[in-house]
């Protein structure tokens, strides 16, 4: 028995990085699983790689900042597979650089791709979830959503608006059945990490340094963490914003003291 059996999820974003081991995990754990992506090849690939290990995955294309296509796609998953358990609003793209510097418009697609569809996912999921008698949303922030971010202002703002959007989600919905956490990865080993890679002026082992495990992080890592956000294993859990970052943000690293062993954390 998997520990999402029987239950049916949407992940957004659902192509790549985060949201494409997610796909994977709740899959192997028994759940039916729609990957929505604007990427079609990439995610057509990882649906029909999943259905070949005997995995129930379906791809979508679904662009998140259109509640249209979100509608969409829940009503597609829901007569597919019959309903709507779980809903992971995970997709990001990010345009950047200094506040003065932005583009109204990158601001503005930023900011639809990151906070209003994470909106729309739910204004288009919680009808299909009711209809179950509950269910549970994931919204993926990030430790951006606590702090500024140099050049990343429209990513800081999406991310902590994300995280009182899934609180308010939270207290309207769970006598309903319905409950909603986000999670705040630190930096996670992806396409969007790569990008990062190519302009900041961090080197990679820098910024694995930063973490108090001295490592950046696997999807897989936070996938699991979904997965348990997922499950009737976290049902006394919502509106919490659960930290997964590999104990980037534990300290306040002023004394500049290494590890216990050695170990840079700066
Ligand atoms: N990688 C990290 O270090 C990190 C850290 C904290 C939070 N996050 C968050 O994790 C989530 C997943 O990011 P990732 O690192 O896996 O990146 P990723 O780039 O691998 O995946 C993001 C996915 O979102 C999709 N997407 C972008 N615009 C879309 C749109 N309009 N409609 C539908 N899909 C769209 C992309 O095609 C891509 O497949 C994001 O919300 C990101 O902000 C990532």
């Amino acid at each position: 028995m998997g520990r999402v059996e029987g239950k049916v999820a949407l992940v957004t974003g659902g192509a790549s990085g985060i949201g494409a081991a997610t796909v994977r995990r709740l899959a192997e754990e028994g759940a039916a699983v729609v990957a929505a992506d604007i990427q079609d090849d990439k995610g057509e690939t990882l649906a029909k790689d999943l259905a070949g290990e005997g995995l129930r995955v379906a791809y979508r294309h679904c662009d998140v900042t259109s509640l249209a296509e979100l509608e969409e796609t829940v009503a597609s998953t829901v007569s597919e597979f019959g309903g709507l358990d779980v809903l992971h609003n995970n997709a990001a793209s990010t345009g950047g650089g200094y506040v003065a510097d932005i583009d109204p418009e990158v601001w503005r697609q930023s900011l639809a791709v990151m906070l209003d569809a994470v909106f729309f996912g739910c204004k288009a999921g919680i009808p299909a979830m009711l209809e179950r008698g509950g269910g549970s949303i994931i919204n993926t922030s990030s430790v951006a959503g606590f702090y500024g971010e140099m050049l990343s202002a429209p990513y800081a703002t999406a991310k902590a608006g994300v995280l009182n959007l899934t609180r308010t989600v939270a207290i309207e919905y769970g006598r309903q059945g319905i409950r909603c956490n986000a999670i705040c990865p630190g930096a996670v080993d992806t396409p969007l990490l790569a990008l990062i890679h190519q302009v900041s002026p961090r080197t990679p082992a820098e910024m694995a340094d930063m973490h108090a495990l001295g490592r950046c992080l696997e999807p897989r890592e936070i996938a699991n963490v979904v997965l348990f956000l997922a499950s009737d294993e976290s049902s006394a859990m919502t509106g919490a914003s659960l930290v997964v970052d590999g104990g980037l943000t534990a300290g306040t690293r002023i004394t500049g003291f290494p590890q216990a062993g050695g170990g840079a954390y700066r």
